[in-house]
């Protein structure tokens, strides 16, 4: 990996303005953060950058606004907690460019910190347009990437103004990642790769890239009843993608070819509909009026016994609809077999890691990746844009 690491500016940035592009995309409830689990993350960079004097332009998206103003989509409540979690002043700046964010970077002292407003209120953010880059990179002598759960994207932020800046490194948790998920891409065996979520056509990419390399590929989430419409087994009102089955049973060729293991659910928690307080019963074959909603006992002990094995794990995607307890029970099963395990684990995306969170398993994880779509894209052996453009 070539990519410069913090270290590299760190000894020359007092007095310096330091463009950080972090990923301080958050839930918000009612105008408060929820989960402030990224804004967490971004902080040993940003405290190793204060502490040597740097003068921090921090940057970050939230949501999706399209290029628009919206009012529900301001960083200004990340500001705030990220205030109380650093414990030193956070200044919001609520423009994005422009001479109010220059007279904002212009203002900071050594070691102070000003947020600027979510890069997308800007169209030239998403476009990856030369112009905004350029503003960007003129509110900073050096940048710095810290931003993996949008390093997938190539935007201005995160590629666009890195030719434009002087000095350019990756922040510790963009480095950490892409450590630890290094380890799926060139994985001490056996490697199991559990996937789940709703649909196919998501993660057709990951599904096609790990099939041959994962010596397990164990499927979970309504994407697994797909897979067995392929192999045509029944599957009632499941939600399934009839015009994916194709490419699912493309999937499972392509494993056999190379050699490797498909597992798919042998056993179904199944319920006429997704809803709280629906009657559950557990079967192996999935009756026509019902519908499958989380992977069985059965499965979830199949996979264990994979978890029990591997020497490294890449999970993501729920079994099942954990949001209702009644069929929570394989995405649990499935988080305490990946803690137990004595391999070393990587779990990816939202949904997962609030399963591994929920339970309390958190420091029984070997890592937990805060990019959904950038950890798919990069364990199966994608390049990533804002990596790329450090790399350059
Ligand atoms: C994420 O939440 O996956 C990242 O912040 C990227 O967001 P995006 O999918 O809207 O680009």
């Amino acid at each position: 990996m070539t990519v410069p690491d913090l270290a590299s500016v760190l000894s020359d940035v007092r007095g310096r303005r330091v463009f950080v592009r972090a990923d301080l995309n958050v839930p918000l409830d009612e105008g408060q953060v929820g989960d402030d689990t990224r804004i967490r993350a971004a902080l040993p960079t940003l405290r190793k950058l204060l502490a040597a004097g740097g003068r921090v332009v921090l940057a970050s998206h939230l949501g999706r606004p399209k290029g628009q103003v919206v009012a529900g989509l301001s960083l200004a409540p990340v500001a705030e907690r990220l205030e109380a979690l650093l414990g030193r002043p956070v200044r919001f700046c609520p423009h994005v460019a422009g001479t109010q964010a220059e007279a904002a970077a212009a203002a900071l002292g050594d070691g102070e910190i000003v947020l600027l407003e979510n890069l997308r209120f800007e169209p030239g953010e998403t476009a990856n347009d030369d112009a905004l880059a350029t503003q960007l990179a003129a509110l900073a002598d050096v940048y710095v990437n810290d931003a993996f759960g949008t390093a997938h994207r190539a935007h201005a932020s995160t590629a666009g103004m890195v030719p434009h800046v002087k000095r350019a490194a990756a922040g510790e948790l963009l480095m950490a990642e892409l450590q630890h998920l290094e380890c799926v891409r060139e994985p001490e065996r056996p490697l199991l790769c559990l996937l789940g979520g709703a649909k196919v056509s998501d993660k057709l990419s990951v599904l096609e890239a790990l099939a041959p390399h994962a010596d397990v590929l164990a499927i979970g989430g309504a994407m697994a009843y797909t897979f067995l419409l392929a192999k045509g087994e029944p599957t009632g009102r499941s939600l399934v993608e009839p015009d994916r089955v194709d490419e699912a049973r493309a999937v499972l060729d392509a494993a056999e070819r190379a050699g490797r293991r498909v597992l798919l659910p042998q056993d179904h928690r199944v319920a006429a509909e997704v809803a709280e307080g629906a009657a559950v019963s557990e079967v192996t074959t999935i009756p026509e009026d019902q519908m499958g909603i989380d992977i069985g006992p059965r499965t979830a002990e199949a996979y264990a016994a994979c978890a029990r094995e591997a020497r490294t794990i890449f999970w993501n995607g729920p079994m099942g609809v954990f949001e209702i307890d009644a069929f929570a029970g394989g995405t649990e099963a499935v988080a305490q077999a990946v803690a137990d395990s004595a391999g070393r684990s990587v779990v990816g995306g939202g949904d997962s890691v609030a399963a591994i969170n929920r339970l309390g398993l958190g420091d029984r994880i070997g890592h937990l990746s805060t990019g959904g779509g950038a950890s798919l894209e990069y364990v199966q052996g994608l390049t990533l844009p804002g990596v790329a453009a450090l790399e350059s």
